[in-house]
């Protein structure tokens, strides 16, 4: 695989499948797998608040024997005491790799071109590709076979409608947005999803009726405000209330799985009562961050695996 894992295509099918059932055996088998990095040093980058993204890394990098260096902006923000490229340049001489949360993409370009250590995209504007594997990784879990699934996103088009819409189509998943008008996934990503799921036998549909959701197996939102927006959850409510993931939208659809990446914003675009019911997958997803992550670094820093 490429050294860098930034937009989630860098992995064909086969790699993105191997890479899939390493992490279910690094969740089964977790022991075999506590020496992987053993010795090495990953830096991990935010720009951005994080729970799940923070720990979940800091964590499985020491359950794989490495170490984690957290750094954020408080000692500067990334470009404005020192550009990206020294960033790169100074991190690649003491760490085995970097994971960033960044502002713009273009960041993750830059330190990836010019680290020497692969870079793990842990979210930016455009992609959320980690999460798009512990989405996928959990699916696995639930249904076996993730082909000819069919999959609705409800909510703002955005990185991680990329992220997902983007292996759905390398899986052969059917993968459908449902968004309002004005705020639907960005039209050359979804470009590049339909070409790919073309020769995945798969099919991508836009739209901004809740109808489309019909006949899905699984329902997937996320929040209507993504992190650096400045408009309010209550700003949001009247453009996305129709599409909220709740109760009724179940039933209509007939889906058994929801999925949310979290954080969740209770009443909004999910209510509690799908939250915490039968049909949520949402804290084991949360738990898959760890494992796929893992599988993912033990492919990119040892050449054993
Ligand atoms: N899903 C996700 O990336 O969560 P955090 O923002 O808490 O890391
Ligand atoms: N779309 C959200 C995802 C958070 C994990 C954001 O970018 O804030």
């Amino acid at each position: 695989m490429n050294q860098s894992f930034i937009t989630g295509l860098e992995l064909d099918k086969s790699k993105l499948l191997n890479l899939l059932n390493l992490a279910h055996q690094i969740k089964a088998q977790p022991q075999d797998f506590a020496q992987a990095l053993a010795g090495q040093s990953i830096v991990t980058l935010f720009e951005k608040p994080s729970l799940r993204t923070r720990l979940s890394f800091d964590i499985g990098i020491n359950k794989l024997g490495g170490h984690a260096v957290y750094l954020d902006q408080q000692n500067g923000a990334m470009g404005s005491r020192e550009s990206v490229k020294d960033f790169a340049l100074n991190i690649s001489t003491w760490a085995d790799g970097i994971v960033a949360r960044v502002n713009q993409h273009s960041t993750l370009s830059t330190l990836a071109e010019y680290a020497e250590v692969p870079v793990v995209n842990s979210l930016c504007d455009l992609y959320h590709p980690c999460q798009a594997l512990a989405d996928f990784m959990t699916l696995q879990e639930v249904y076996g076979d993730v082909s000819g699934l069919k999959l609705a996103y409800l909510g703002e088009g955005n990185n991680v409608t990329h992220s997902l819409m983007l292996l759905a189509a390398n899986l052969g998943t059917d993968f459908v947005a449902v968004c309002p008008k004005g705020h639907s996934p960005d039209a050359q990503i979804v470009k590049q999803a339909e070409q790919m799921a073309a020769v995945n036998g798969a099919s991508i549909l836009i739209s901004d009726r809740v109808e489309a959701a019909a006949g899905a197996n699984v329902l997937y939102t996320d929040t209507w405000v993504s992190m650096g927006s400045n408009v309010s959850l209550e700003q949001a409510k009247d453009t996305f209330m129709p599409y909220q993931i709740n109760t009724q939208l179940l039933e209509q659809t007939g889906a058994q799985t929801v999925l949310h990446c979290q954080p969740a914003h209770r009443e909004y675009e999910i209510t509690s009562e799908v939250m915490d019911g039968k049909n949520a997958k949402i804290i084991q997803q949360a738990e898959n961050r760890m494992h796929a992550q893992n599988a993912l670094l033990v492919t990119l820093l040892n050449k054993q695996y």
